[in-house]
């Protein structure tokens, strides 16, 4: 028996590896994906499967209704990925981050509820927490988000999660940590960096550097929201995290080291508001459930960067012809560097 579901936000990067995996693993599955196509969303991703005839893409908005009720139609399961996902934009516009990422939210939600889906699982972030010295976040612990991006997905999270105790929907949410692997928009670090370094250009690293982030192969992460939609429980939250944990200035570092560049091209720059110092989450309550990643950090890094290196085309594109980088750029670096 087929199976017919709704992916939001398909055409981004973790939503797009989700897709081209999912088809892959699972023969019964029949995927909608709902992406409205904004700067960061790119069906060359999904050039592969566009023509597969279990996929259907269609062009639509997440807080428009009209768009969610069509594409909805039928499908058993959501998965919400639809968002706005960079903070450093969220602190030169945060408006678009609560409408997207919360009213957005919300308009699935309710589409989900009315469309009678069994099961909504969203994607949610470690930011969620906030930041902390020492120690491990766990599913209960205190939501502290310190961004308009953070904010705006820990309402999503928790409206998602509420959906549960008041309607009685199956919903459940993921909170993962980094995630990295080919075709991640240039603007986030990894690829930022890499391509930085390909150029022989400086790698702006913000502040002290010592900030640590917890990071994730994309396909370790579609393997976890597979995992949860398949074994989670009704109303819970899952942490989604690695045991590879790094500081920036040592991940600017080893992408000069796979590449064979100078340190002298790390270049220290003012630092982001508020940056969080560490994010750091405890997935046991996932790994009870018998998800494991597959890949080790050091190994995830090298085909990443190597992918950077051979699919130049790509990134090049986004960053010399996509005026939405360039203004994006100009702005968040203005005055830093
Ligand atoms: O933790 C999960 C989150 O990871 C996701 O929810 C977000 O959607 C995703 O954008 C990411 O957030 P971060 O802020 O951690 O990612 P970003 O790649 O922007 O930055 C990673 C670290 O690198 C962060 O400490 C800031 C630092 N950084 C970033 C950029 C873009 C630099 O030092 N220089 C830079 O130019």
């Amino acid at each position: 028996m087929r199976e017919k579901v709704l992916v939001t936000g398909g055409a981004g990067f973790i939503g797009s590896h989700l897709v081209r995996f999912w088809l892959k693993e699972d023969p019964s599955v029949v995927i909608v994906n709902l992406d409205k196509l904004a700067y960061s969303g790119d069906l060359s991703r999904l050039e592969e499967v566009k023509s597969h005839p279990r996929y259907e893409f269609y062009k639509g908005d997440v807080c428009e209704p009209r768009d969610v009720e069509e594409a909805i139609k039928g499908c058993s399961t959501v998965v919400h990925l639809a968002a706005e996902t960079h903070v450093d934009r969220s602190l030169l516009n945060g408006e678009v981050f609560f409408q997207t990422n919360t009213i957005g939210t919300y308009c699935l939600l309710e589409a989900a509820r009315k469309a009678g889906v069994q099961k909504f699982l969203l994607v949610s972030t470690d930011e969620v927490y906030g930041s902390r010295k020492t120690g491990f976040f766990k599913e209960m612990d205190r939501l502290s988000p310190t961004s308009p991006y953070s904010v705006s997905k820990t309402a999503a999270d928790l409206l998602t999660l509420s959906y549960a105790h008041t309607y009685g929907l199956h919903t459940m949410v993921t909170r993962g940590s980094n995630t990295f692997g080919p075709y991640q928009y240039p603007e986030k670090v990894i690829p930022l960096f890499t391509a930085k370094a390909l150029s022989d250009e400086k790698l702006p690293l913000y502040g002290d550097g010592r900030q640590v982030r917890n990071w994730i192969d994309v396909e370790d992460h579609c393997r976890a929201i597979l995992h949860v939609l398949k074994k989670g429980k009704k109303g819970e939250a899952y942490n989604v995290s690695t045991p590879f944990y790094l500081t920036n200035l040592e991940l600017a570092r080893r992408i000069l080291r796979i590449l064979g560049k100078p340190v002298s091209l790390i270049q220290r720059v003012k630092d982001r508001p508020g940056h969080d110092r560490r994010y750091a989450l405890s997935s046991r309550k996932l790994r009870a459930l018998g998800w494991r990643e597959r890949f080790r950090f050091e190994e995830s890094l090298r085909r990443t960067v190597r992918w950077y290196r051979e699919n130049k085309a790509w990134w090049k594109a986004i960053k010399e012809k996509s005026a939405e980088f360039k203004e994006y750029y100009a702005k968040a670096y203005a005055g830093r560097v």
